[in-house]
């Protein structure tokens, strides 16, 4: 009885219906699909693939599902799994080739974009080709081994006129773009610190360690990317502590856990806490801390919605997500998306050249404090030159 006061006089069919918040994602994107509104019609385009492992069977999937592309062509070398992969994704239509054969993928004109999912020793060469033969590329991190090699690649897109794309897929997960708006919306004010916890799990293989490029360009790459493009700016000197607790690991001289300090000109403090292997899940949090609050991205849960058990032995809650096909599922959804707007000239990409060279530039100078244990002060651009589409580009090719 007591709030009979506030029932509503007027019937909710007679009300204006609350619109769905721009937070909810899927919402949006089935909105697209029902309401059926496109732009100007766009050609599919048509795609290759190269490496269908772990990171490539999340493209696949992805490029299975999207109406805008056409899968075309895969090239890999295990040539045992070619009948399984086209009987499971139903794929009749495309061709499989080796890599020996990928000539054919840059020699058919009817390839719009090449979709690189190799390991990371290929990438420059599949890259290259590819541009010369004027496909538009999506390349998983990194571009290539170092950042003379990364910056020859994106001269030869900046000459061909298509576009490069490396897949930091972080950046395409709701909540970091989310907490990226906030920051750069000032509800923090000017950031004070800046932190990230990323540990991998599984453990990769030793085979898969062995030529990742080591955990600073291969994992670590991802936080200092994520940490430079929330906050716009780059470090300018960086401290590091590393160990190698495994063995195996440590045989090839790698590390698995690392510490990162990093200063920024503007006085932002960041750290990066990293490891190649928790027991108890991808374990992927973002906090950032300025003098009007703080905001943070927690672990997400596959059961988000089954809060909490309890029994004799306490309470307990759903575990996280295992590893980061399913943290960052809809990340990858959405960085394939945006490729494909990039090819059609829809939209600028969001990943800059510049930006990737940086990422690659922070990477190596923290590799040289882990290994000197010495701070080391970063003068990123020197050597670079800022091109006329806002890419930054090797002196001596300008
Ligand atoms: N963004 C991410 O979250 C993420 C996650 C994992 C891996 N990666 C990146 O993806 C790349 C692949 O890593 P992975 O873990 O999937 O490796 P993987 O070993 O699981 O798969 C690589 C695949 O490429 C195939 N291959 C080998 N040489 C090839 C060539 N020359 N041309 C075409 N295919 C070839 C292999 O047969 C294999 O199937 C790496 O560069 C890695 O840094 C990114």
């Amino acid at each position: 009885m007591a709030t009979t006061k506030f029932r509503d006089t007027v019937s909710p069919y007679s009300k204006p219906r609350p619109s769905p918040p721009p937070e909810d994602y899927l919402h949006q994107k089935y909105l697209s699909d029902l309401t059926l509104k496109q732009d100007a019609r766009l050609p599919v385009l048509k795609l290759a693939l190269f490496g269908v492992g772990r990171a490539g069977t999340i493209h696949l999937s992805n490029i299975v599902a999207n109406r805008r592309v056409k899968l075309v062509y895969i090239v890999d070398d295990i040539e045992s799994k070619w009948a399984s992969i086209k009987n499971y994704w139903h794929l009749d239509d495309v061709i499989f080739l080796s890599s020996k054969q990928a000539d054919k993928v840059y020699n058919d004109p009817s390839i719009d974009a090449v979709v690189v999912a190799s390991p990371t020793f290929t990438h420059e060469g599949i890259v290259r080709k590819a541009l010369e033969a004027k496909k538009a590329v999506f390349c998983e991190k990194p571009i290539a081994e170092d950042d003379a090699n990364s910056v020859k690649c994106y001269e030869t897109a900046r000459k061909v006129g298509r576009p490069l794309f490396c897949a930091f897929n972080r950046r395409f997960d709701p909540s970091y773009s989310s907490v990226k708006d906030r920051v750069r919306n000032g509800e923090i004010g000017h950031v004070h610190v800046i932190k990230t916890v990323a540990r991998d799990s599984p453990l990769p293989t030793l085979d898969y360690i062995k030529t990742s490029g080591g955990i600073f360009h291969d994992c670590i790459v991802h936080d200092i990317d994520l940490i430079t493009w929330i906050l716009g700016e780059f470090p300018i000197k960086v401290a590091v502590q590393a160990h190698a607790h495994i063995p195996e690991i440590k045989a090839i001289g790698d590390y698995d856990t690392v510490v990162i300090s990093l200063y920024f000109p503007s006085g932002t403090l960041g750290s990066i806490d990293i490891s190649r292997n928790s027991a108890y899940g991808y374990d992927q949090r973002l906090e950032v801390f300025g003098p009007k609050g703080m905001i943070t991205a927690d672990n997400e849960q596959p059961l988000h919605c089954v809060t909490t058990q309890y029994g004799y032995a306490g309470p307990t809650t759903p575990p996280i997500w295992y590893s980061f096909p399913s943290r960052f599922a809809n990340g990858y959804r959405r960085e394939l998306d945006h490729f494909i707007d990039v090819v059609h000239g829809k939209v600028e990409s969001i990943v800059q050249p510049k930006e990737t060279l940086a990422v690659i530039k922070i990477a190596t100078a923290c590799l040289e404090s882990a290994r000197t244990s010495k701070v080391v002060e970063i003068s990123l651009f020197c050597e670079w030159i800022l091109g006329e589409d806002g890419g930054l580009y090797s002196a001596q090719s300008a």
